[in-house]
């Protein structure tokens, strides 16, 4: 039964062998038949392939440094709060990314509250501007500390 579900699948590559070992002659048949013989057990390899794709996207996201996001998840004119890097990531202008502590810079409250362009801190409702950091409303009075950000095709790194 295994081979036989396993037979169409190789039905093509046969083919394509003999029209192959017509050019190439019995080397190339000999290693078709080596491939068919495989051909019985690809979810082994498919299972292989598969925990290597996943290592893949970490490496690669690894590769940078940490990546924080994708550009798309950024809305322009507003922002994403990343609660555990305690920064915020906005989107002034297409294509101009720029982050900021969410660290309130009155009393140091996490700020998670992220309305449009106004990020809120829930201890005493100082707000900032997530686009250019600066105090929309007291009592704080220092504008949110700058991140550094770098655009790596559609990833966002946090340097
Ligand atoms: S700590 Fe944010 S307003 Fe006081």
């Amino acid at each position: 039964m295994t081979s036989e579900s396993v037979q169409p699948m190789s039905g093509p590559s046969r083919r394509a062998v003999v029209a192959a070992a017509g050019a190439a002659g019995l080397t190339v048949a000999l290693t078709a038949c080596g491939s068919d013989d495989k051909a019985s057990d690809p979810s082994t390899e498919q299972g292989g392939g598969a925990t290597n794709e996943g290592g893949g996207s970490s490496a690669g996201a690894g590769a940078g440094g940490a990546a924080l996001a994708k550009t798309a998840d950024i809305p322009e004119g507003s922002g994403k709060i990343f609660k555990d890097e305690k920064v915020v990531v906005s989107q002034p202008a297409a294509g101009d990314y720029k982050a900021f502590s969410t660290i309130c810079t009155h009393q140091n409250c996490p700020m998670v509250d992220l309305k449009d362009d106004i990020i809120s801190c829930a201890c005493h409702g100082s707000q900032f501007s997530v686009l250019d950091g600066s105090v929309k409303k007291g009592p704080a009075v220092k504008p949110l500390e700058a991140k550094k950000v770098t655009v790596n095709g559609d990833s966002i790194t946090l340097a």
